[in-house]
C-alpha cells in the first residue's frame, strides 16, 4: 500500500532521468540522475502493442531508437530488440550503444535500488488514453517499492488522469499544461489534482501566486539555467524539471520538499 502521506517531491527533478547526459527514459538515465545527486526523477510512460508499460516519450520510434513506426504498434519483444542508446552519443561505438527501452517494472526496481522518487508521466499514444492511465496507475499501485516516497502521476491528458484516479485513487496526480488554461480551477478540481506542472516560459509570478493560493503545488519544465530556476523558486514554484539537474542543485534548497 502506497503511503501518500510520505510523498515530498524535491525542488530539482531529473527530466526523463537526466536527459542532458544520457539517452532519455532509460535505466542509464535514472542511474545518471542518481549519480548527479538528484532525489527525484521524471519519466514518460506509454503502452506497447501488447499492453506493456514502457518508458518512452514519442509516439514513434525514430528519434530515440533504431526502429521505425509507432510504439503502439510494436510489441514489447520487438521494442526490446531495439537500440535506445546509440542515437544519443557516438552511434554504435558510443557509451550507451545497446541501451534498451525499459519497462515500468524494471524502472521501479532501479528506482528502489537508487533510492529515487519519481514523477511518472502518462504519455498515451493517441486513442489509448484511458487504457494507459489504467495500466500505469495499476502497475504503480501493485508494484511501487515500499522504501520509496509515494510516486506522483502527471499527464497532459485528462482522460488518462481520470483513469489513473479510478485505478489508484490514493496516488496523487498533477495536471501538465503548456500554459495555464482558462478555467484551470475547474479542470484541476474535476480531476482532484494536487499540482500543476507548466512549461516554464508561460509562468508568471501572478499565475504562480494564484495557483498556490488554491493550495496547489506548482512545478516548471524544462529548466536548465540556474538563474531562471532561482526566479521561479522566488515566485513560489515548488520544483523544476531539468535535463542538467547538477547545474541547479547547488542553488536549490534540497532540504525543502513540496507535497504533491
Ligand atoms: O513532466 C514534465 C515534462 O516532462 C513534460 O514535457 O514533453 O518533456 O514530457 P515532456
Ligand atoms: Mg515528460
Amino acid at each position: 500500500m502506497i503511503d501518500t502521506e510520505f510523498a515530498p517531491v524535491s525542488t530539482v527533478i531529473g527530466h526523463r532521468g537526466a536527459a542532458g547526459h544520457t539517452p532519455e527514459n532509460t535505466l542509464a538515465s535514472l542511474e545518471k540522475a542518481a549519480g548527479l545527486g538528484v532525489r527525484w526523477v521524471e519519466f514518460d510512460t506509454k503502452l506497447t502493442a501488447d499492453g506493456h508499460v514502457v518508458l518512452f516519450h514519442d509516439d514513434t520510434l525514430e528519434r530515440t531508437t533504431g526502429g521505425r513506426g509507432a510504439v503502439a504498434e510494436t510489441t514489447l519483444a520487438d521494442l526490446r530488440a531495439l537500440d535506445a542508446g546509440s542515437w544519443f552519443d557516438g552511434g554504435s561505438q558510443g557509451a550507451y550503444a545497446g541501451e534498451r527501452v525499459p519497462t515500468l517494472k524494471e524502472a521501479m526496481e532501479s528506482l528502489a535500488r537508487l533510492g529515487l522518487g519519481a514523477v511518472i508521466e502518462i504519455k498515451p499514444s493517441p486513442g489509448r488514453e484511458r487504457e494507459t492511465g489504467l495500466a500505469v496507475a495499476g502497475a504503480l499501485a501493485a508494484g511501487w517499492p515500499e522504501t520509496l516516497p509515494a510516486p506522483l502521476i502527471a499527464s497532459f491528458e485528462k482522460t488518462a488522469l481520470g483513469a489513473a484516479r479510478e485505478a489508484a485513487p490514493n496516488i496523487h496526480r498533477a495536471l501538465n499544461v503548456f500554459r495555464i488554461p482558462r478555467g484551470w480551477r475547474n479542470r484541476v478540481k474535476a480531476l482532484n489534482c494536487r499540482a500543476v506542472h507548466c512549461l516554464e516560459r508561460n509562468l508568471t509570478a501572478r499565475r504562480v501566486r494564484a495557483l498556490k493560493d488554491e493550495g496547489l503545488a506548482v512545478r516548471a519544465f524544462t529548466v536548465n539555467d540556474p538563474v531562471r530556476a532561482g526566479t521561479l523558486w522566488r515566485w513560489g514554484v515548488d520544483g523544476v524539471f531539468s535535463d542538467y539537474p547538477e547545474r541547479l542543485l547547488p542553488f536549490s534548497r534540497e532540504s525543502h520538499f513540496s507535497w504533491p
